[in-house]
């Protein structure tokens, strides 16, 4: 059995999805449920015996070893975090919480469970930690992509507290000899993302009539990675990585927010055309610009692809459309996360 947390989010719930769509192996799945966790992601496996919910924090250290000792995974995979540079800007506090002392208390408890087993379980184990390339900082509009020996250059508390949880993951290699894996991925798209990240949010203040929020003048590139590849990397880091390496994983795909904003634009003209041709494209704004924005993140991935023989399977083009047509076909999913009902029965259900 593995241990993930923040299952029930965007990256970790299709991770849950498609590990048990493809393995055998048991799932135990530990989320806190904060407004960005949503058990319905889970909705297809909630009766499947081979997925064990438990609604808990990673920064809890005794429901942590408690969980270790009882189901003895043979691997943890870290993916809980706050995860919104914009929230971050606004309240840094939960992103220093959840991110560095969440993820210290999961490595010290991990640490405490493996001292208690033999060395075969020990030399078995693995903590995958799920990163972003966003602690590497900015890139000028014609450097190299990202490199895992690329300086560390934190922009946001966002990124900041992502960087302070690699550097402690990686001291408790060095230090404990804890045998871990770091991924440091792009921006990823897909079914089951939050309406407050840029693709989502696009396509549902298209549909909903509401402006299109472009900061600034829309030109910072990002690179664009289809969430169930890098479900397929996270497994390939997990069956074959090097303990105490770090693998970039990226989409090839290097796109500015306006191009973005305009691929989804037409894809939504084509699949949900609005009365007399008009386009919803004319939904577009330039609005303020985020504070301290970076300006490109791009991702060299040759690492995982020599070593570990992984590739992107989709491309921008595929993977968008995928994606747009996933949000048109969930109305129930988005009328849920938007309305705040969700959030009523979670209360209702953990009370
Ligand atoms: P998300 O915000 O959608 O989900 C985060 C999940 O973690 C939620 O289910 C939340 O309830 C849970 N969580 C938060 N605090 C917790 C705690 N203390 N204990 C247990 N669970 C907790 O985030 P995501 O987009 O799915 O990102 C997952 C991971 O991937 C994060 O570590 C993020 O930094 C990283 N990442 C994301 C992207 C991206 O584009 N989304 C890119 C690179 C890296
Ligand atoms: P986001 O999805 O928040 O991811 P990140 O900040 O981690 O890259 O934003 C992606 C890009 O889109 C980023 O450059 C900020 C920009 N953006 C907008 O222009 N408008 C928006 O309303 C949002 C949410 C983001």
């Amino acid at each position: 059995m593995i241990l993930v947390t923040g299952g029930a989010g965007f990256i970790g719930a299709n991770f849950v999805l498609d590990w048990l769509a493809l393995h055998d192996e048991p799932i135990v799945n530990l989320d806190v449920l904060t407004y960005a966790g949503n058990l319905q992601n889970l909705s297809s496996v909630w009766n499947d015996p081979r997925h064990v919910f438990v609604k808990g924090s990673i920064a809890d250290y005794d429901l942590v070893e408690e969980l270790l000792r009882s189901h003895r995974p043979r691997a943890i995979l870290n993916f809980a975090a706050e995860s919104h540079v914009d929230r971050s800007i606004h309240g840094p506090e939960e992103f220093i919480q959840t991110n560095i002392v969440g993820t210290f208390r999961l490595l010290e408890a991990t640490r405490g469970f493996l001292a208690a087993q033999d060395e075969a379980f020990r030399k078995s184990f693995r903590f995958l930690h799920v990163s972003t390339d966003e602690v590497y900082g900015s890139l000028a509009p014609v450097e190299a992509a990202f490199s895992e020996d690329r300086k560390y250059e934190p922009n946001s508390p966002y990124s900041a507290s992502k960087a302070a949880s690699d550097h402690l993951v990686r001291a408790y290699h060095h230090t404990y000899g804890l045998p871990v894996l770091t991924t440091n991925c792009s921006n990823n798209y897909g079914p089951h993302h939050f309406p407050e990240k840029l693709i989502p949010l696009v396509i549902l203040n298209a549909l909903s009539g509401k402006q299109i929020p472009i900061y600034g003048d829309g030109m910072q590139v990002r690179d664009w990675l289809f969430v169930k590849d890098h479900c397929s990397a996270i497994q390939r880091v997990l069956e074959s990585g090097k303990v105490g390496e770090t693998y970039n994983v990226g989409g090839k795909n290097e796109l500015t927010n306006l191009s973005v904003v305009n691929t989804l634009c037409e894809i939504l003209d084509e699949l949900r055309p609005l009365p007399h041709g008009a386009s919803y494209k004319a939904q577009i704004s330039f609005v303020r610009d985020r504070p301290g924005h970076d300006r490109r993140y791009a991702i060299d991935a040759a690492k995982i692809e020599r070593e570990l023989d992984w590739r992107p399977s989709e491309t921008f083009d595929t993977g968008i459309r995928k994606t747009v047509e996933w949000y048109l076909a969930n109305d129930a999913w988005v009328e849920n996360v938007t309305s705040g009902s969700y959030r009523q029965w979670i209360d209702r259900q953990y009370r």
